[in-house]
């Protein structure tokens, strides 16, 4: 089995340091605060936040994980969060049906069963009734449930797209009810950086200042070389640290990446005895590149020919870009153009500003942008 995994929530085994985050975050829930966890996507936020969440749960709290990004109106909202929330509860779901047709207005519960016979809560809808009344109370289930002795904590995740259902109006209703909850501590967490950290720290946002903010970096350098180095050595394959630095610094020590290119070149290496060398990262680089060139040529076909001369240059330059060289050597007009193209790139995801810097998100997509255009 490949010791590396790639692609959503890492846990378990495939999980490695991120303590002090850790730490932090349990400390500020447990304390009653409410927290933003902000990162460009493939950082390791919801692993991370999972495992919290698990933690958590061993020391007595209930803990909910809701993903924002497959919610996509209000009833889904509703749906998704009732449910995640009343999966919670221990006593026997019929007897808790009951209780919750009186806690949850213009909805009538009931349990069903799905296809292995587990029961499940649902429920149909009131017609007529105003959905906002339902939305309402089941944003108060959490704490109707939770007391001094068993509070809750739940986390959602990709919070931002929030602002997606129904332009402020949810924001401001979740916010003018949750800011009441006693016993239940809430954490943000979400990709689009610059929309969250804007939704929590710009004044006229319901949400401003009601959540500490914290930015979830890399993983710490030294305890990826050890994780590397002893993840392939189980498996006898050699690696040294500086290759192993190498690879880091390749993957701009993205946790995503430094998975994705370890997976390929362990299977490039498994039964073969091989020490991999730097070669060996650039040629895992190179197939993996191939192996997403159709999204990427995707991507890149999408853009308007200025924005690819952009693309070009900003792969060849990253923050030089608005140097009085870089505009003169990649022909890139009016600086106001480069920044509508440039917030354009952000707004995708394509780039991420971080500190006034310029990066790449997909460090891979720089490296093709240079072969190829
Ligand atoms: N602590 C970690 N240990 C090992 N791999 C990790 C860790 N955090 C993230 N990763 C890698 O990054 C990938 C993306 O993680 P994820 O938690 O989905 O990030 P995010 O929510 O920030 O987009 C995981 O599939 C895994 O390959
Ligand atoms: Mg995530």
């Amino acid at each position: 089995m490949n010791p590396f995994k790639y692609g959503k929530i890492v846990s378990g085994a495939y999980f490695y340091d991120r303590k002090t985050e850790l730490a932090r975050i349990k400390s500020t829930l447990s304390g009653g605060n409410n927290l933003v966890l902000y990162a460009p996507r493939r950082y390791g936020k919801s692993s991370l936040v999972k495992k919290t969440l698990t933690e958590l749960e061993k020391e007595g709290y209930n803990t909910v994980y809701l993903d924002f990004m497959s919610i996509y109106s209000k009833e889904v909202f509703i749906k998704n969060y009732s449910n995640a929330v009343v999966e919670k509860e221990k006593t026997s779901i019929e007897k808790f049906v009951k209780k919750l047709g009186k806690l949850i207005r213009g909805i009538v519960p009931s349990v069903s069963f799905d296809s292995s016979g587990n029961s499940q809560f649902s429920f149909s809808w009131i017609e007529g009734n105003d959905k906002e009344v339902t939305l309402e109370d089941v944003i108060n289930l959490p704490e109707k449930l939770a007391s001094s002795k068993n509070k809750w904590i739940i986390a959602f995740d990709e919070f931002q797209e929030i602002t997606k259902l129904n332009g402020e109006s949810f924001e401001k209703t979740l916010r003018s009810i949750i800011q009441h909850h006693k016993n239940v501590s809430y954490l943000f967490l979400g990709s689009r950086t610059h929309l969250l950290k804007d939704m929590f720290s710009n004044k006229s946002r319901a949400f401003y200042n009601s959540a500490m903010l914290m930015n979830l970096d890399v993983i710490n350098r030294d305890d990826s070389i050890l994780y590397l180095t002893k993840k392939f050595s189980k498996d006898k394959i050699k690696i040294t640290k500086e290759v192993a630095d190498y690879l880091l610094k390749r993957v701009n020590s993205i946790p995503y990446y430094i998975q994705f290119v370890a997976a390929e070149i362990w299977q490039q290496a498994i039964n073969k005895n091989l020490v991999v060398q730097k070669k060996h990262v650039d040629l895992a680089i190179r197939t993996i590149i191939e192996l997403k060139s159709d999204y990427y040529w995707e991507l890149v076909t999408k853009q308007t020919n200025y924005r690819k001369k952009l693309l070009h240059a900003l792969s060849c330059s990253d923050s030089g870009i608005f140097s009085k060289e870089s505009i003169q050597k990649y022909d890139l007009g009016a600086i106001s153009t480069t920044q509508k193209a440039i917030a354009s790139f952000v707004e995708d995801g394509i780039v991420e500003k971080f500190n006034d810097k310029l990066l790449f998100a997909d460090p891979l997509f720089k490296e093709f942008l240079i072969r190829n255009l």
